[in-house]
C-alpha cells in the first residue's frame, strides 16, 4: 500500500484529481470507477475546473459508479445518480452513454446486478477505482459481514451507515435501508485503486485497513492484498498511522 498524507482536504482533493488527470492523459479511453459521498466532492470540483481550463478531456472516458440506493428515484437529490450529475457529469464532456450508475429502481435486482457486472467486463474492466471509506471501513456499500461478496449485489445498510448518511436527508426515516453496490470482488479487480479519507472520524477505519487482519468484518482490509493501491489521506485521517508508513505530500 502506498500512503500519501496531505495537509488538508483541499490538498487531498487536488492530489486525487491529479491522479485521475494522469490516468486519463496516459489512457484517454480509461474506465473510471467513481464514488459518491462528501469525501470525493473536492476532487470532482478540481476535475471540473481542469476540464474548464482544457487540461483534461473526458470524451473517451467510461465511468462506473460503485453504488446506488435501492428504490430511490434518480430525480431525488439524494440519489447517487443525481449526485454524480450535479457534481461532475453535467459539467464535463463525458458521453451520456458511457456513464453507468446501478439502477436501484428496477424490479428484478438480480438481473440488474448481472447486467452491471457484464457492462464492467465488456468495457475491459476498471482502470482506476476511486473509493471513500465508511466509519465501519465499508467500501462502496460493502458493509462489515461474514464474507467478501464477489459481484454487484443488494445489501442491507448497517444502522451506523444509515445514521451517518442521515445528514443528507430531512429525517433519518427517509434514508433508504438498502442499496445496490459493486462487490468487494469487483472493486478488487480494478487495475488501480485510490482510496480517499479525511477527518478524524475515519482514523480508526484507516488504521484497521492498513494494519488490521484481512477480514470481511473490516471490508477495506482486503485492499492490503491489492498490488496497485494508493491511500490519499488528510492529516487527521492518518493520525493513527505510524509516520514511517506514509509519505507527506
Ligand atoms: P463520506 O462517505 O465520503 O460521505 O464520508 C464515505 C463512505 O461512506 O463510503
Amino acid at each position: 500500500m502506498r500512503i500519501l498524507v496531505c495537509k488538508n482536504y483541499e490538498e487531498m482533493s487536488k492530489k486525487a484529481a491529479q491522479m485521475i488527470l494522469s490516468q486519463v492523459t496516459l489512457k484517454p479511453n480509461s474506465v473510471l470507477g467513481l464514488a459518491t459521498g462528501s469525501t470525493p466532492m473536492g476532487m470532482y470540483k478540481e476535475l471540473v475546473s481542469m476540464y474548464k481550463n482544457k487540461v483534461i478531456d473526458f470524451s473517451e472516458v467510461t465511468t462506473f459508479n460503485l453504488d446506488e440506493y435501492y428504490q430511490l428515484p434518480i430525480t431525488n437529490d439524494q440519489s447517487y445518480h443525481y449526485f454524480m450529475h450535479e457534481n461532475l457529469f453535467n459539467h464535463i464532456n463525458v458521453k451520456k452513454e458511457n456513464i453507468h450508475v446501478p439502477n436501484g429502481m428496477v424490479k428484478d435486482i438480480e438481473a440488474e446486478c448481472s447486467r452491471y457486472d457484464n457492462f464492467i467486463k465488456e468495457s475491459g474492466g476498471i482502470d482506476i477505482q476511486v473509493l471513500g471509506i465508511g466509519h465501519n471501513a465499508h467500501i462502496g456499500f460493502n458493509e462489515p459481514t461474514i464474507n467478501f461478496e464477489r459481484g454487484t449485489h443488494l445489501v442491507d445498510l448497517k444502522e451506523s451507515t444509515i445514521e451517518a448518511n442521515a445528514r443528507f436527508f430531512d429525517k433519518i426515516e427517509d434514508v433508504p435501508r438498502k442499496a445496490i453496490t459493486m462487490g468487494t470482488g469487483s472493486i478488487f479487480k480494478a487495475r488501480k485503486i485510490m482510496l480517499l479519507a479525511c477527518g478524524e472520524g475515519k482514523a480508526e477505519a484507516i488504521y484497521n485497513t492498513v494494519y488490521g487482519k484481512v477480514i470481511p468484518e473490516v471490508p477495506a482490509s482486503i485492499l492490503q492484498f491489492h498490488n496497485d493501491i494508493v491511500l490519499i489521506l488528510d492529516e487527521e485521517a492518518a493520525s493513527k498511522l505510524n509516520p514511517e508508513d506514509y509519505k507527506i505530500v
